[in-house]
């Protein structure tokens, strides 16, 4: 597999030799299992490259609120502000559903608080899990693209509520120009360093936000003539996605439609277990799988932590650690080639089987 081009400027690292601080936020369900795993990586990191990594744990979502009453308390707060990157688990659990206070809202106010108005979501095949998935391998073939989600707006921030006495309800969604600017120009400069493509995804024909976006969009593209745009409404994209994949370079798109087509994209590669994410902003930077909780699994050691384990691939990266990165990739390839793999890619290991032998990988890799 080649290398993911995802990452837009990497911090300037005045010495390379220096600790790196990382939030741990393990969450709900599967979470702490699978960010376990990843820690576990990471040590293997430590031991190889000689990087240190200081880690400070903290409660988000339901476990958050267990404690706090609140899924993303002040001090969880402080310490993603003061880490280098946060390493997320997931969170969710149905004993919130219906609950006023849900763990979803520790996420997004946290996304909203860090200032990550971008998620970045690269889908790529790993050759050895070409059979797992459901699409046919003519179709899969050479699949690489970059979906990058607006993360703060849309939808899922605007006004929402009932009225009517309770039997009318609404969610509004609002983006301003800057917002969509930002984001837009975001995935221009990624796309600029990937194959040169962009599809802008909206629903342009009904919404007058989607509207606003191609306006936006159509101004920025004036300032990367090397790359080449083009529009799909959302309903189109979610049918080439899994007809065409391969026609994608980066994907831009606003915050619900991201969500939808990126649990839809992940098929692709044969299981939701397997798809990283980092969500990116203006300073901070927070990296998590893009599965949720998997409440049926807390506690089994059933889960899949690759997608965590490639998220903090993803971390070293944007940390500056290159070749760190590229050997955990490496060794989570080694681990699939030898079909060291959890029940939902059709093996028999646990998660801490899978992530032992990733680490192992790593230790002995020759990156
Ligand atoms: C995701 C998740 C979240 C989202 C949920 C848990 C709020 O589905 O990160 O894709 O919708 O953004
Ligand atoms: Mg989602």
């Amino acid at each position: 597999m080649m290398s993911i081009i995802w990452s837009r400027s990497r911090p300037k690292l005045k010495n390379m030799k220096r600790e790196f601080n990382i939030a741990l936020l393990p969450g709900d369900g599967i979470g702490p299992e699978i960010v376990a795993q990843a820690v576990k990586v990471l040590d293997a990191v430590t031991e190889k490259f000689g990087r240190k990594f200081v880690y400070t744990n903290a409660l988000v979502g339901g476990a958050a609120i267990d404690v706090f009453k609140d899924p993303y308390p002040e001090q969880t707060h402080e310490i993603c502000k003061k880490a280098d990157a946060i390493l997320f688990g997931a969170i969710g659990d149905p004993k919130y559903d219906g609950a006023a206070v849900r763990p979803e809202q520790g996420l997004l106010r946290m996304r909203k608080a860090l200032g990550l108005f971008a998620n970045l979501r690269p889908v790529q095949l790993f050759e050895s899990l070409s059979d797992r998935s459901p699409l046919k391998k003519e179709i899969t073939q050479g699949v690489d693209f970059l979906c990058v989600r607006e993360l703060t707006g849309g939808i899922y921030f605007g006004e929402r509520g009932r009225k009517e006495g309770n039997s009318t309800a609404f969610d509004t969604c609002v983006y301003t120009a800057p917002e969509i600017e930002r984001i837009v120009r975001m995935a221009f400069e990624l796309a600029g360093k990937r194959r040169k493509n962009l599809t802008v995804v909206d629903k342009a024909n009904v919404l007058e936000t989607s509207r606003l976006w191609r306006e936006v969009a159509q101004v920025v593209a004036k300032d990367f003539p090397d790359v080449e745009m083009n529009f799909m409404l959302v309903d189109n994209a979610a049918m080439q996605i899994v007809t065409r994949p391969g026609v994608f370079d980066v994907v831009v798109t606003e915050n619900m439609f991201g969500d939808i087509l990126t649990d839809e994209a992940s098929v692709i590669t044969g299981s939701l277990g397997m798809l990283p994410s980092a969500s990116v902003g203006e300073g901070h930077a927070l990296f998590e799988p893009i599965h949720g909780s998997y409440p049926q699994a807390a506690g089994r050691n059933i889960a899949n932590p690759m997608a965590t384990i490639l998220s903090a691939a993803m971390m070293l990266e944007h940390l500056g650690l290159e070749n760190e990165g590229a050997a955990i990739r490496a060794a989570v390839e080694k681990a699939l080639a030898a079909a060291v793999v959890t029940e939902d890619l059709g093996g028999k290991c646990s998660t801490s089987e899978v992530g032992d032998r990733i680490a192992k990988n790593v230790c002995f890799s020759t990156t």
